[in-house]
């Protein structure tokens, strides 16, 4: 091959482009969605549908969506409550898709629970709670809505399933007073579960990728960030001495779900800043008797 051709790439400046896609994001609303949907909003895509069970959460986030300085020309976002952990939940959730279009090219599956709870009292409840949000539903979702993201899919374009599972799912969660077994177990199922997809899924034009993120502010893990000594300790215990940001999240999903990702498929991308692999006081004894 020539190096003309080997340094041609085609039309670079649309490789990280969502232009004209439309994206479903569950638990939108705040967080990690929110993020999402914002960095959605802002590479291009025209349609974002904010999906959580808090219909005024859900009005809330579009109206900051769509009042956005750099959104794409007429990128808009609509709101779409629903109860992700339902069958009912999810079918309503596909209804008022369909009342705005027949094809959607994103489906983010973020929603998702947590519950900390010490081992010996560790309730079935909320290892049904987790299990049903963060693996069942997201089963459900991807499964309601493979016709409308087949719509406009080719080998050539895919369409894209982001989940949203965890470092939890790679390593082992929160353990002692506030062990986190059933999430954790849950985040390493749904992964588990992206990868089947990504197979099943793959040559109808679908591709299906997970992201773990590791601690990042919001809602959900404020109260779990307190009870380890606060944000700024492990903040410090980080290798990037840092916690997430939204622009981490905005720039793994728009990698993945843009051309750019396309040939990504039953992938776990983890954005902690490499904290999975440290081995925090070990590691400093170990060096300091080199
Ligand atoms: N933040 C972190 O450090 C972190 C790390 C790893 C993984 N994650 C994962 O990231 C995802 C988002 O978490 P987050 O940190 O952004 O938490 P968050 O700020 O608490 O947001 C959770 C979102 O999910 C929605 N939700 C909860 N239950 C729902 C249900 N049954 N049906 C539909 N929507 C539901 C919430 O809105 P409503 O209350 O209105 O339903 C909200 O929009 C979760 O899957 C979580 O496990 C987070």
């Amino acid at each position: 091959m020539s190096a003309q051709i080997e340094a041609t790439l085609h039309d670079f400046p649309s490789l990280f482009s969502l232009k004209g896609k439309i994206a479903v994001v569950t638990g939108g609303s705040r967080g990690l969605g929110l993020h999402a949907a914002s960095a959605f909003m802002q590479a291009g895509c025209s349609k974002v549908f904010i999906s959580s069970r808090k219909a005024a959460a859900c009005e809330e986030a579009c109206k900051v969506l769509n009042a956005l300085p750099n959104l794409s020309p007429g990128a808009t976002a609509i709101p779409v409550p629903a109860d992700s952990a339902t069958m009912d939940g999810v079918r309503s959730l596909l209804a008022q898709v369909k009342q705005h279009t027949d094809a959607v090219d994103i489906l983010f599956a973020n929603a998702g629970a947590t519950w900390g709870e010490a081992f010996d009292t560790h309730p079935d409840q909320a290892f049904a709670k987790v299990m049903d949000l963060n693996v069942k539903a997201v089963f459900n979702t991807i499964r309601e809505f493979a016709p409308l993201l087949q719509k406009r899919a080719s080998l050539e374009d895919p369409s894209r399933v982001l989940i949203t599972s965890s470092v939890a799912g790679l390593g082992v969660g929160t353990l002692g007073k506030q062990g986190t077994y059933g999430y954790s177990a849950s985040k390493a199922a749904v992964l588990h579960l992206g990868r089947n997809l990504a197979l099943e899924l793959g040559p109808r034009g679908i591709t299906v990728n997970s992201i773990c993120p590791g601690f990042f502010p919001s809602k959900m893990a404020n109260g779990l960030l307190a009870m380890s000594g606060g944000a700024d300790k492990i903040a410090k215990a980080n290798p990037m001495r840092r916690l997430g940001r939204p622009e981490d999240i905005a720039g793994a999903v728009v990698y993945l779900t843009s051309r750019a990702g396309s040939h990504v498929n039953g992938e776990a991308i983890a954005i902690d800043g490499g904290a999975l692999w440290s081995r925090g006081e070990m590691l400093v004894e170990e060096q300091s008797k080199l």
